[in-house]
């Protein structure tokens, strides 16, 4: 279904006023991975860090979304691929307000992370691939739920029996069996500072 006869509101504030105010280049950090990767952890780190550095950012994480906007949604492939879409918006709207957007969620298909990637102006989507093995995951284990879906208790979960397809060309690869959570989070930071989208001091 899309919308007719609703005509796009163009207001005064731009986002790069909005974002000048701030004095920061609003992205989007898109990590994508396996249930247990990191994601959340490390995309904490990397807020906390952008926080001390003086920077505006907002998290959105895959647990909390789900409990609220996307309370609606399961897991089957229908619902990830929708549970993306409206993260992929919102992330646009935080970006438009000036943010360093963080978004973590496994967003296992490809062609959902490159609709994101779309969504927004080219260098604001930046694709950071958790790249933990199935078998380091499923030894964390944090919430017990490889435990459950190997039990067949959860159905569809991902990397046991439903898809994850790993990122082709994500600008950054963190591999988080190999470093720990601080060298995870500073090889992010280094990233944005090597491409100007945050200033070292
Ligand atoms: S996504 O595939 O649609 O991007 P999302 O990141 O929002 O997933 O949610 C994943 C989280 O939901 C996991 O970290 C895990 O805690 C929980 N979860 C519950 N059931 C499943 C499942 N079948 N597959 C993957 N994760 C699940």
């Amino acid at each position: 279904m899309t919308a007719t006869d609703i005509v796009w509101h163009e207001h005064k504030v731009t986002k790069v006023q909005r974002s000048t105010l701030k004095q920061q280049q609003p992205c989007i950090l898109w990590f994508t991975g396996l249930s247990g990767a990191g994601k959340s952890t490390i995309a904490g780190a990397v807020e906390q860090k952008l926080f001390e550095l003086g920077h505006h950012t907002y998290l959105l994480d895959g647990d909390n979304v789900r409990h609220g906007l996307n309370g609606d949604l399961g897991f089957s492939d229908a619902d990830r691929v929708e549970n993306i879409r409206r993260i992929g918006e919102m992330a646009k709207l935080f970006t438009d307000a000036g943010l360093i957007v963080l978004s973590a969620f496994i967003s296992p298909f490809r062609a959902d992370r490159r609709m994101v990637r779309e969504l927004v102006e080219k260098n604001e989507f930046i694709e950071v691939y958790m790249d933990t093995p199935l078998a380091e995951c499923e030894q964390r284990d944090p919430k017990g739920l490889y435990q459950k879906a190997r039990n067949g208790i959860i159905k569809n979960f991902t990397g046991i029996d439903s898809e994850y397809e790993v990122p082709s060309a994500a600008e950054i690869e963190i591999k988080t069996a190999e470093f720990n959570v601080e060298e995870c989070a500073e090889q992010i930071i280094q990233y944005l500072k090597d491409n100007n989208l945050i200033f070292s001091s």
